[in-house]
């Protein structure tokens, strides 16, 4: 965000926040409990509650880099500064140990903590607010048989005067809705469980869709696209480009696995999504691909589209940027140059993948820095670049990588894009 336009979003929340806080911003307190113990739970419902925290990525957030699972500490950079994710293993001083069952659902649901203090969206409670009762308790009893952890976040720190959480709820009057989702008696059970899925625990809306000033989801543009941490999630609606390629079995498969016969690997924010998918039922994330596939109006019967023959001008592409040329036979080539093992063994050629086809270089040159580190250990693999080349080779690989296995136009300034990608990219 330009400088003007966070002044202004902040302005505007500024006066938002203010009239609503006369209004409603106090919450009271809930009392603490006695920390309930794996007794209290009955072991199935602990189960369904592991199964439904994979769902909504708990951990994805509340797990530091090397720290321990659901202890908190990884911080969240957002355009109004960072935001740390709490402690949500039963520890009583520093974690919600002491939390009952109704302070949890009300921070899931309404976004405000046991002591009654307002809690930013960071925490997607926009999405959690649709979760059933049950399933928010499944989720509790789950979490409240973990391991408690004492482990307290760092400070927020967020521009001035966002850190005073009352103004949340002027936030909350414009932009939360409450309440469940009701079935569509018109639509399948399976496309009803999906869009609850998505809707809700998957929040999937919270990256591919667009948001305001404010930071909220713009509804009106649900699924047309958003950015997540330096990188583009591409639209899920019916404006997506490679909508054409996809199925409800594709799409399946993608979710399950972060691997399609036409894309590239589900790389950046979505690799831990597709992480979290690949454990969960089956018919769950069945459930969600026919959600989404309806979402981007694919037919049911929908045959993919035939594959493009694939695109290599390497003879134009080294006449224009031999120094990317050299680069690239260096550092890339061994995995996605003519008859490298990976092309051979049908991983699709760079050509396929919608990184390289895009409008915006973001995705190609976040790749090129981070590479593709599969959270389980197995999946595809790609060593991160942002260490070993400098911006100017990193925009020079790009540049030549677009000329090569695309018959778009050339990207206008890859340096400053490689310079935006660095700052969005990183963790603060
Ligand atoms: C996109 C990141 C993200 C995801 C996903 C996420 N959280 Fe959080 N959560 C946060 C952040 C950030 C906070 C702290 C918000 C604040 O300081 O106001 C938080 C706070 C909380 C709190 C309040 C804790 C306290 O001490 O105030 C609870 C409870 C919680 N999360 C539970 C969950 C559960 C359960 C899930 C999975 C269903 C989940 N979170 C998924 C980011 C996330
Ligand atoms: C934390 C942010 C985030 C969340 C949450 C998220 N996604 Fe994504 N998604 C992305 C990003 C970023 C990409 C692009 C990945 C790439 O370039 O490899 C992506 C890619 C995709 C794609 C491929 C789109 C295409 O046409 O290339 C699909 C399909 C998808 N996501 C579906 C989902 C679904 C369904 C959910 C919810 C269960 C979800 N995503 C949740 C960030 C997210
Ligand atoms: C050790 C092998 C290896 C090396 C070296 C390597 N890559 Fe990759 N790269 C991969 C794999 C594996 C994928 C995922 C492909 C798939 O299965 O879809 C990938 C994916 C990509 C993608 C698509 C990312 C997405 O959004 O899905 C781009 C762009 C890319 N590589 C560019 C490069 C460039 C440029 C270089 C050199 C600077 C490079 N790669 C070096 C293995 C490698």
């Amino acid at each position: 965000m330009t400088p003007r336009r966070t002044v202004a979003a902040l302005a505007a929340l500024a006066v938002v926040g203010l009239a609503g806080f006369a209004v409603v911003a106090w919450k009271p307190e809930i009392a603490p409990v006695r920390r309930p113990m794996a007794g209290d739970f009955a072991p199935d419902e602990v189960r369904r509650g592991a199964t439904l925290a994979t769902l909504g990525d708990c951990a994805v957030c509340h797990t530091a880099d090397n720290g321990v699972i659901y202890a908190g500490g990884r911080p969240l950079a957002t355009p109004f500064g960072t935001l740390y994710a709490t402690n949500i293993t039963p520890d009583e001083a520093t974690g919600i140990g002491r939390w009952s069952k109704d302070a949890f659902r009300r921070a899931m649901r309404d976004g405000v903590a046991r002591d009654g203090s307002h809690l930013y969206p960071a925490l997607p409670y926009d999405h959690y607010t649709h979760v059933t009762d049950g399933d928010l308790d499944a989720l509790y009893a789950y979490l409240m048989t973990r391991p408690a952890v004492e482990a307290r976040a760092p400070e927020n720190s967020l521009i001035p005067p966002l850190g005073f959480r009352p103004l949340l709820t002027g936030w909350k009057l414009l932009f939360l809705e409450t309440g469940g989702i009701a079935p569509d008696p018109a639509r399948s059970d399976t496309w009803n469980r999906g869009r609850y899925l998505v809707e809700g625990l998957g929040h999937c809306g919270s990256c591919h869709t667009p948001r305001n000033l404010a930071g909220a989801e713009i509804r009106s543009k649900a699924f047309a696209g958003g950015v997540a941490e330096g990188w583009n999630a591409p639209p899920l609606d019916a404006s997506s480009a490679a909508a054409r390629a996809w199925t409800a079995e594709t799409l399946y498969t993608y979710l399950r696995t972060g691997l399609s016969p036409r894309q590239g690997a589900a790389a950046g924010p979505m690799e831990p999504v597709v992480h979290g998918l690949s454990s969960a039922p089956e018919e769950d994330v069945r459930a969600i691909a026919t959600y989404i596939g309806s979402v981007m109006g694919l037919k049911a019967s929908k045959e993919p589209a035939p594959v493009p023959p694939p695109v290599d001008r390497a003879a134009e592409a080294a006449r224009e940027h031999p120094e990317g040329a050299a680069l690239f036979a260096g550092a890339c080539a061994g995995c996605h140059g003519d008859g490298a093992p990976m092309v051979a063994q049908g991983r699709p050629p760079l050509s396929h993948v919608d990184a390289v086809q895009a409008e915006d270089p973001r995705n190609a040159v976040q790749a090129i820095l981070q590479g593709l580190k599969p959270s389980s250990g197995v999946g595809p693999y790609m060593p991160p670049f942002r260490d070993s080349l400098t911006d100017g080779q990193v925009a020079q690989i790009a540049a030549y990588v677009r000329t090569r296995f695309s018959e778009k136009p050339a990207w206008p300034e890859l340096a400053d894009a490689v310079a935006e990608a660095k700052r969005e990219g990183s963790s603060p």
